[in-house]
Formats: C-alpha cells, sequence, structure tokens
C-alpha cells in the first residue's frame, strides 16, 4: 500500500513538472533601438525548438527589419510570461493583436517602442 502512495506521488510530481511551461531564452535583451543590421551571425541553434518563430530574413517585411522581430521576440519572452504564459503570435489576428497590446503593454510596463517591436513580432511584420 505505501509503495503504491509514493509511485502515485512520483508520477503526480512528473506530471506537474512536464505540464508546467517552461520558455527558456537566453538571447540578451537590448531594449535599445540601435539597429546593427551588418550582423549576419545570428545563432538560432538554442531556440529551434521554441514554438515562438525565430524570425529569419524571410520574415522582413517593409515594416519590419530582422533586427525589430528578434527585438520584439525578446521582449515578448521575458515580459508577457509572467502573469500567464507567453502568448503564441499566431493565436490572434492582427487587429486582435492591435486592441489587445497596448492594455497588456501597459501591465508589461512596456516603453512605446518596446510595445511596437512586440507588435511587430506578433503580426509577423504586418504591422
Ligand atoms: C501584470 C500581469 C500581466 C502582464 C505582465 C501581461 N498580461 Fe496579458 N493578461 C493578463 C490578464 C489578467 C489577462 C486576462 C484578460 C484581462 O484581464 O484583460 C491577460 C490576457 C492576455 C491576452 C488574451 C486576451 C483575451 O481576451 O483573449 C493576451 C493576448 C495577452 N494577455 C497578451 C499579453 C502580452 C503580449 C503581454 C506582454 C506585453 C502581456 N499579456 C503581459 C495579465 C498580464
Amino acid at each position: 500500500m505505501k509503495t503504491q502512495t509514493i509511485i502515485l506521488i512520483a508520477g503526480a510530481l512528473v506530471i506537474a513538472a512536464c505540464t508546467k511551461p517552461k520558455i527558456t531564452d537566453t538571447t540578451p535583451q537590448t531594449t535599445s533601438s540601435n539597429t546593427n543590421n551588418t550582423n549576419s551571425t545570428t545563432t538560432n541553434s538554442t531556440t529551434s525548438n521554441s514554438p515562438y518563430y525565430v524570425p529569419s530574413k524571410t520574415d522582413t517585411t517593409a515594416k519590419a527589419s530582422l533586427n525589430d522581430l528578434t527585438l520584439g521576440r525578446s521582449i515578448l519572452l521575458a515580459n508577457c510570461g509572467i502573469c500567464h504564459s507567453v502568448p503564441l503570435p499566431d493565436n490572434y489576428s492582427v487587429s486582435k493583436w492591435k486592441s489587445y497590446l497596448p492594455g497588456m503593454a501597459s501591465r508589461a510596463q512596456l516603453s512605446a517602442s518596446d510595445q511596437l517591436l512586440v507588435l511587430k513580432y506578433v503580426c509577423r511584420g504586418k504591422e
């Protein structure tokens, strides 16, 4: 009987550990808008398993540079998982993001420029 209880508890712990979403992103966060687009040695190897797309050159648009998208991603991951899990960019439409983000950005105490970078990332450069 006792061993059964122990097995049950151990099982519950394993499940609890697995279901807890843990976003470990070690991308250094630079909030300055200083753009250095000549740097082409971005290492994506550590984040390739992340459900949050890692921006590459093909994601850039007229509205968002690679640097904007990369910064937007790290700001999102660093600030938007405090109260709930970090929302996935594709879970909401561009218009939904535009209505949710201002309120959430103020809860996360983001600057206006950081909020814009997050918007660019979650809207995949469409805004
Ligand atoms: C201080 C806590 C807090 C922080 C920080 C925060 N949120 Fe939220 N967020 C909430 C709460 C609470 C809700 C539930 C809906 C509500 O109360 O508006 C929510 C809901 C949401 C929703 C779902 C809205 C809906 O109605 O479906 C999205 C998307 C969202 N947050 C995005 C973000 C993003 C992006 C950031 C980072 C810029 C962020 N949140 C930071 C507290 C926070």
